[in-house]
């Protein structure tokens, strides 16, 4: 065999091997190879095609995120309107719903098929001679979104299918989702950027399905279920819907591992009461059951109305929701000064959890719900996310009042300050403002800083309300004798402490970084920092300058750094929690590493892959092309960058020469 024959084979091979670990992954929970392994596939199916682009095929993993940024979305009509379903709120109204159908086709039983309502937006998805087309949003039913380029982005979703059964055109329905634990952490860092929050992962995955850049959305990590086809009379051979959902599953479609064909109402009863059980140990939120009558040739006998089809139900969990009422709204004060508005409810049981306070996140969230107090509200508890006002029962308003925003500080007193552009309002008085203090020093331990473990926030608490400690270097002048002070702490656990204290005093230069607290400088930006400046003395001089030529420190944040670095109390800080033995580990490579800088959009790779692997690779990636930039790399549509890299002579490297480059990472 040529080489080239012997290239294509491997090159399929890999497809078909990516595409199947992908579904195995993001569908069915059930992953066969390790990341590394997987991410070798990746590696060599991409140094593949940039060597022999020509041979790129549409179904390659590759290809899922497009280059270009869409300003709108175009409306598109649905061929066949995507309806809505009825609802059966308790068992009642589910047997009521199965009485009527048995009466309607004239059977005493009648076969149902049951999957789990998954709480996302429904898409339809239509196939062109085996190649994913289009993606449409629900929208009125009627006429929905183009999210093709979005939905495309979802890993385990096929882009070309090859069946030669297949009719040349078919549309399917899906829900798409964003499991609950990576709702917590896109959530999370969303809220850090840019003060903006999802309430939960349904809305998430709305905003995200709904981005112009695609690459946005492809971070966001979608999944996807298909429930169900809308043209399902083009499916003639087939006539049950379990017959035809593992015939989608056959063909590579990403199809729910819950569902289950029930002969009679006892066994759909059943299966109910077992999936509420289920329920909280599901990654992704679902909120009830969805029953079809399995023969689909009873479809057309039963019909739809106009809203809603006959032949399918959605029973719904009890929701984890209740209606109670706001007494009054208190203020939280947080580590950096954020005043954050809580509500205090009559108490009231949601799921088995007594529930008497609600984060309403900051005022704005006020406003768009108008929430007042004496207001009657929905409050919801999703699986393990915090309590959340859903919405206000305006039914009941009656004698409400608005809710004014504070003037001073809930705890400090001190006169509070909304910073120009934001909502948020902020307590400015950080060194005397207990909750500050605690917050600061509480995050000081917290395991991804210095990692003092067994030290829980209420010892934190008592320390600083009975003024052993008022700062970070505090902690390390403690000794037997401060912590008998506090209440009920035995010997035991006060030489854990002491020990946990001193074990804590090794720490990489990043993690020290992290730890002051410094506002708006995570994780990330810590091991930029550390990654630049060669000792924490340096750092402590740092300017403005230096700052924003790291990546992803952005002006504000240098701002945020160089406040910090200034003040007194922090300095003296600082140096005391360096005379009390803490012993920096600094990074390897600091001495001697290449700057690189990256520009534009790549095809075949996403930003954050290309800087994991740089990292890796002992490069530094800089915002900013300067002399000391060892090369710029550039995608589609570099922008002004391309051109000064062009005047200051900087060698320029493409996206296939990255793929080389980048290989070397693995
Ligand atoms: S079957 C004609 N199955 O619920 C509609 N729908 O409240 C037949 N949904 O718009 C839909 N999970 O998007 C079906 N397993 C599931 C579902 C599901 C969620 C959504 C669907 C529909 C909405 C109606």
């Amino acid at each position: 065999m040529t080489d080239e024959k012997n290239i294509k084979m491997r090159y399929q091979e890999l497809i078909s091997i990516i595409n199947k670990h992908n579904l195995l992954y993001h569908s069915y929970d059930s992953p066969e190879i390790s990341d590394s392994e997987y991410d070798n596939l990746y590696k060599e199916l991409k140094i593949i095609e940039s060597n022999n682009p020509k041979i790129i095929k549409i179904n390659s993993p590759t290809q899922r995120v497009g280059a270009s940024l869409l300003d709108h979305f175009d409306k598109i009509k649905h061929d066949i309107p995507m309806l809505s379903l009825s609802n059966a709120a308790d068992e009642s109204e589910f047997k009521d719903y199965y009485v009527r159908i048995t009466k309607s086709l004239s059977s005493s039983n009648v076969e149902l098929f049951a999957e789990p309502k998954f709480d996302g937006l429904a898409v339809s998805i239509t196939y062109k001679d085996g190649k994913f087309d289009k993606a449409v949003t629900r929208g009125d039913g009627y006429i929905g979104e183009d999210v093709t380029q979005n939905v495309k982005t979802i890993k385990s979703i096929p882009l070309f299918i090859k069946d030669k059964h297949l009719p040349s055109k078919f549309t399917l329905k899906g829900e798409v989702f964003i499991d609950k634990k990576d709702f917590e952490i896109i959530n999370k860092e969303l809220n850090n950027k840019e003060d903006k929050k999802y309430s939960n992962p349904r809305n998430l995955a709305a905003g995200s399905i709904r981005q112009l850049d695609p690459l946005v959305a492809s971070n966001r990590n979608l999944k996807l279920f298909i429930h169900g086809i809308s043209d399902y009379e083009k499916f003639r051979h087939i006539n049950k819907h379990d017959i035809l959902i593992e015939h989608l599953k056959d063909l590579g479609f990403p199809i729910n591992k819950y569902y289950k064909v029930l002969k009679n109402l006892d066994e759909a009863i059943h299966y109910f009461n077992e999936m509420k059980k289920t329920r909280n140990s599901i990654p992704y939120e679902i909120d009830g059951l969805v029953y079809r009558i399995n023969n689909l040739t009873d479809y057309k006998t039963l019909g739809s109305t106009s809203k809603a089809p006959k032949w399918a139900i959605a029973y719904k969990f009890k929701a984890l929701e209740a209606l109670t009422r706001i007494r009054d709204v208190t203020f939280q004060v947080g580590r950096t000064g954020t005043i954050t508005p809580v509500a205090e409810l009559d108490k009231v049981n949601i799921g088995g959890v007594s529930v008497s306070r609600a984060t309403l996140h900051n005022f704005s969230e006020i406003r768009s719900k108008d929430i007042h107090i004496n207001d009657y509200v929905y409050v919801k508890r999703a699986g393990d996310v915090i309590p959340d006002i859903d919405r206000v029962e305006l039914k009941k308003r009656n004698n409400v009042k608005k809710i004014s925003t504070p003037k001073r500080c809930p705890s400090c007193n001190s006169l509070l300050s909304q910073l120009e552009g934001q909502i948020a309002f902020r307590c400015l008085n950080s060194k005397k403002c207990t909750p500050q203090i605690e917050q600061t020093i509480i995050h000081f331990i917290s395991r991804k800083a210095m990692n003092i473990v067994g030290i829980g926030d209420q010892i934190i608490k008592e320390l600083v309300s009975k003024k052993i400690i008022s700062r970070s270097a505090d902690l390390f002048i403690l000794d037997k004798a401060s912590f008998e002070k506090l209440d009920r702490v035995g010997d035991k656990s006060i030489n854990n402490y002491l020990s946990a204290i001193e074990k804590s005093k090794t720490v990489t230069f990043d993690k020290f970084i992290f730890a002051l607290g410094i506002k708006e400088v995570g994780e990330a930006s810590s091991k930029s920092l550390a990654r630049t400046f060669k000792s924490i003395n340096e750092f402590l001089k740092c300017n403005k300058d230096n700052l924003i030529e790291i990546n992803d420190i952005g002006p504000i944040v240098a701002d945020n750094i160089i406040d910090f670095i200034k003040d007194s109390d922090n300095k003296k800080n600082i140096t005391d929690l360096l005379n009390s033995g803490i012993n920096l580990n600094y990074p390897s490579h600091t001495s001697n590493y290449k700057v690189v800088v990256i520009t534009g959009k790549f095809l075949t790779l996403s930003r954050d892959e290309i800087i994991n692997d740089l990292t890796k690779l002992g490069y530094h990636v800089s915002n900013t092309v300067s002399k000391k930039t060892e090369f710029l790399i550039c995608g589609e549509k570099p922008g002004s960058k391309e051109k000064k890299a062009n005047d200051l002579g900087i060698k320029i490297i493409y996206e296939d020469e990255l793929v080389k480059l980048l290989a070397k990472a693995h």
